[in-house]
């Protein structure tokens, strides 16, 4: 079934070709959601801007594209308005027919991508014996999201981990921790995560005040790159061991992902700045091995380089980068690369992209997009840390919001004189707690910086998950009371006859055309808002319309409505990565 705005697209651009010919048949129609409610539901804008080339008055170019317009099934007739517009106002007997089409399916009806591509979604990201902070939790939420929904689509998306997992950090820790707790390089287990960030902080301490141990440290670099097999196995060790602790993370928001590190393109980065050399694209500055970027100036307005072989011979995190889109591309096959990190790293991602594209990597079919978000700040408007000033840790940040989440249920437990098993109560607390994180971050244009607020993420009224989530447990909890069984309800016909059962139909069938926005976008939060919008106009609904005591047929078709709601819900929710409850 075609979407919507695209059943509409097409009947008029049927009447564009029946009107002015076959050379309009590429002309976009350009029809969109209705700027207002009294101009109808739908509105196509495309007589102004015809009618310019065709020379006509633009009412008179409307006049006849409606004409034309074949679309008695949909539409009422067809208004012009203003200065041209085309305005069209749905048919009930079209939704009702719609719905019941999409009633009938487990995916509601929305199609595949018509030619699904090889994605590659690189995030999440974070750094061995660093922390994993707050811009990865955003990187990982977000990453997860829109891989989600591309393989919802249809595409064969692969969920690419690039951890930093090489670099110099690794001699100095190496380095320290000979020094410090030798046992912990022979042994697994002998170290935290917890620790591993602190013993990295030690041993930059060291490495910035002693000079022997700077020398140490940079001999365990170079013995670590020449492979030599007690440095390799600490090296290892620490990975594994990091690993571990990221994994605590991802188990807990239910994210899977495919690490890769940065040292999986060890082996080809050489032959990387070879190729750039042979393009002829390389000069060597004070030693070093550039590619001097178009667009890029410093203060004297000279072309800035990009370092990819610094003078010491070492490579870098930009040389990297290239060595993996040139992986990317010929090994993995993709067809667009997607790299979620903070906004910081714009011109990063811009620079390798730009350089790859001139050593001639990147065939035109192939897309690089980087998605850049926000910082994540405190209530004070400044970047988030714990009271003691430190930065946060992410196994703390979740922690608290399940336990918060846990407080809120607990005190409405009271205050309603319920009583729910131990069970019940972790298993809602952890739902609501991690779908709170997820969705305060995906809800906001990812662009922007975001406060991160326990109280506003958590709290029932808003845009907020737990907002959300009760709208579906609304429909739960009819379907409990009436004893019915929503999956039982077959293909009952479904009537609207209350403005609100309209309204809450449009919008159930909008589902579709929202998720192909953000496939293309690539901006969850438009998700997020058609979900918030679609719980609005439900509880409209529901306020209006009586479910289980109204007259059959009406009660049927209201639980139809119920029952769509919930499951378009659901569908949208699970593509945000958050589970839903039938009970809260
Ligand atoms: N490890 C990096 C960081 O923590 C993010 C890596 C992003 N991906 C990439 N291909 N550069 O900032």
């Amino acid at each position: 079934m075609y979407s919507l705005l695209e059943q509409l697209r097409q009947h008029v651009s049927q009447a564009l070709v029946k009107a002015f010919g076959d050379d309009y048949a590429d002309t976009d129609p350009l029809v969109v959601p209705a700027a207002k409610p009294e101009f109808g539901d739908y509105q196509s804008n495309i007589a102004l801007s015809l009618a310019k080339e065709l020379k006509q008055k633009p009412r008179d170019t409307a006049q006849q594209i409606v004409d034309h317009l074949e679309i008695e099934s949909i539409s009422h007739p067809p208004e012009i308005a203003g200065p041209g517009f085309i305005n069209l106002r749905l048919k009930a007997s079209y939704l009702e027919s719609q719905l019941q089409t999409i009633a009938q399916d487990s995916q509601l009806a929305v199609e595949k991508a018509e030619t699904p591509q090889r994605v590659i979604v690189d995030f999440s990201s974070p750094n061995i014996a660093k922390e994993m902070h707050v811009g990865h939790l955003r990187s990982t939420i977000i990453g997860d999201c829109l891989a989600r929904i591309l393989e919802f689509r249809g595409h064969d998306v692969f969920r690419l981990n690039h951890v930093g997992d090489w670099g110099t950090q690794f001699g100095m820790l190496i380095a320290y921790l000979r020094e410090a707790s030798p046992e912990a390089l022979t042994k697994a287990d002998a170290l935290a995560l917890g620790d591993l960030v602190t013993l990295y902080r030690e041993a930059k301490k060291r490495f910035d005040e002693d000079e022997q141990f700077q020398k140490n440290a940079r001999e365990e670099v170079v013995k670590l790159q020449k492979g030599a097999e007690d440095s390799v196995r600490a090296w290892k060790l620490l990975c594994e061991q990091s690993r571990r602790e990221f994994q605590v993370i991802y188990d807990l928001l239910g994210v899977e992902l495919t690490e890769r590190g940065e040292s999986f393109y060890n082996p080809f980065l050489r032959e990387t700045v070879q190729e750039l050399e042979e393009k002829g694209l390389v000069e060597e500055d004070q030693g070093a091995k550039c590619v001097f970027l178009e667009g890029f100036t410093n203060k004297s307005g000279e072309p800035l380089p990009l370092i990819v072989q610094k003078s010491d011979g070492g490579y870098n995190y930009a040389t990297t980068d290239l060595a993996a889109i040139r992986y990317r591309i010929r090994q993995d096959g993709a067809q667009r690369i997607i790299y979620v990190t903070d906004a910081g790293q714009a011109n990063h991602f811009a620079q390798v992209f730009q350089v790859a594209e001139r050593a001639g990597w990147v065939p035109e079919e192939v897309e690089l997009v980087h998605v850049p978000f926000g910082l994540v700040q405190g209530e004070d408007g400044k970047k988030l840390k714990t009271r003691s000033g430190d930065t946060v840790r992410l196994q703390d940040l979740l922690d608290e919001a399940i336990a918060r989440s846990r407080q809120d249920l607990e005190r409405r437990l009271a205050e309603e004189g319920r009583s729910e098993s131990e069970k019940f109560i972790q298993k809602n607390a952890r739902v609501v707690g991690i779908s709170a994180v997820k969705y305060a971050d995906l809800s906001r244009n990812r662009t922007s910086n975001y406060v991160f607020s326990y109280d506003k993420m958590l709290t029932l009224q808003g845009n907020t998950a737990p907002y959300l989530l009760y709208a579906y447990v609304r429909v739960q909890g009819i379907s409990r009371k009436g004893g019915i069984d929503l999956n039982t309800l077959g293909n009952q016909t479904i009537s609207l006859e209350d403005n609100s059962e309209f309204v809450l139909a449009k919008h159930i069938l909008q589902l579709s055309d929202v998720i192909k926005e953000v496939e293309q976008e690539l901006l969850p939060n438009r998700l997020c808002q058609y979900l918030f919008e679609l719980s609005q106009t439900f509880n409209q609904f529901y306020d209006r319309c009586p479910v289980l005591q109204a007259q059959e047929p009406k009660r049927t078709s209201r639980l139809m409505l119920a029952d769509l709601t919930a499951r378009t819900l659901k569908l949208g929710l699970s593509l945000l990565g958050i589970e839903v409850l039938e009970r809260m």
